[in-house]
């Protein structure tokens, strides 16, 4: 067994082509690249748990915990931090680019109590309680505005209960923020709950995202009767294919080039280490609906899904979509962002600002840091968590 072992490790030594790389630099992205959630925290030497969350319409979401470092039982600074995904992605986002530099691994050797949260849809939350994802369309009929809605009160109210801790303090990214101002914005209360909000690369208003994803969303976002369907499942056509172009260490150049123009352009800071687990774990799922939704957002700015002038009449009483009710978001909220951001460009983070009274805003020193560096960037130790323990310690921005 040892023998065969051993001729593989070589093996592959050789087909690497230099002496440089060990073998376990190279097979362990590869393993990483196909463990989930739970098999690759252990496979990091962290411990987690899962959890199952039922939303008041019935999904049931799957909810991560990674535990705290064993050796912080008499540390008395502990926060209890959810994090929560971007769009077309999963909680693995928080574990993804490993030791020392994934957030909820930051967050666990610092001895917080990290909390991962799973949008309706994607690979940990494909169920609910009567709608069968794989046959029933009705399933895939959601947004974000669902996610704000149903899916984060669930999980906070969850995460409350089971800690007994009153508040907790919420690092989300992307897609992850714009969930958070919808459930402000829809219901207050939970402001109260929310110690201080983290939002990274914060997605509201779009008009000026340079990604070509976004481009080819407001393509789409007229098709208003489209069949409530899943897309970029994990497994899928796009997926797959993916991972079987840029799995390859081989292919970093080409890939890092071809996934980074169409996902952020940054050659920087996503390793090589690190880009086949990200293709092994993304994209997610998520439904059709709500890829259009970011189309019409792109177009039309931050405000409730259109449907057509008629059904639009029916459901907000006007022809148009009303805009979301920013006054109502009042906890301490930081978004976190980047010059060279394809999606939450700085001048939309200006207009995001101009409606939510009190908010920070903290521009990242690295002015090649780009959209997806925030969850997968070897400088998260550097120049993102540092800023999130700063500010919650004493308030401080340091940027
Ligand atoms: C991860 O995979 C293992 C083995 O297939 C399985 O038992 C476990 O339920 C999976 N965990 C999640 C969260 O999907």
């Amino acid at each position: 067994m040892q023998s065969i072992l051993w001729l593989v490790l070589m093996t592959v030594k050789i087909y690497d082509g230099h002496g440089r790389s060990s073998p376990s630099n190279i097979l362990k992205p590869m393993i990483r690249a196909h463990l989930n959630f739970t098999e690759l925290v252990e496979f990091d030497g962290y411990k987690s748990e899962a959890h199952q969350v039922q939303t008041q319409d019935g999904y049931i979401l799957t909810v991560f915990r990674v535990l705290a470092n064993r050796y912080c039982d008499n540390i008395k600074e502990k926060h209890t931090i959810l994090f929560q995904h971007g769009l077309y992605l999963s909680g693995d986002d928080c574990i993804i680019p490993g030791p020392g530099v994934a957030h909820c691994y930051i967050y666990s050797d610092n001895c917080h109590d990290v909390w991962v949260g799973n949008s309706r849809g994607n690979r940990y939350s494909r169920r609910h309680i009567t709608k069968n994802p794989d046959k029933d369309e009705s399933f895939w009929d959601f947004t974000f505005i669902e996610m704000g809605k149903y899916d984060l009160p669930a999980v906070i109210d969850y995460i409350t209960k089971v800690t007994k801790k009153e508040q907790l303090v919420y690092v989300g990214h992307s897609e992850g923020v714009t969930a958070l101002l919808v459930l402000m914005a829809k219901d207050p209360r939970y402001n109260s709950k929310i110690k201080v909000g983290f939002g990274m690369s914060p997605a509201a208003w779009m008009n000026h995202a340079r990604l070509p994803m976004v481009t080819l969303q407001k393509i789409i976002a007229p098709y208003i009767d489209l069949p409530n369907k899943e897309i970029l499942e994990h497994g899928g056509i796009v997926q797959t294919l993916a991972e079987s172009i840029c799995g390859r260490r081989r292919n970093y150049f080409l890939c890092s080039k071809l996934l980074f123009s169409i996902l952020g352009n940054n050659r920087y800071q996503i390793t090589k280490e690190v880009y086949p687990v990200i293709v092994g774990h993304s994209s997610a799922g998520v439904s059709l609906k709500n890829f259009v939704y970011w189309g019409q957002i792109a177009e039309n700015g931050f405000r409730e899904y259109d449907y057509g002038k008629e059904k639009n009449l029916k459901i907000y009483g006007r022809e148009t979509p009303p805009e979301f009710n920013l006054n109502k978001v009042t906890m301490d909220l930081v978004l976190l962002c980047s010059e060279n951001d394809w999606v939450g460009d700085l001048k939309d983070v200006e207009v995001l600002r101009s409606h939510v009274a009190g908010i920070k805003v903290c521009v990242v020193e690295d002015k090649t840091f780009g959209h997806l560096d925030f969850v997968y960037g070897k400088d998260i130790p550097k120049l993102i968590t540092p800023k999130i323990f700063a500010y919650l310690k004493s308030k401080i921005l340091n940027c």
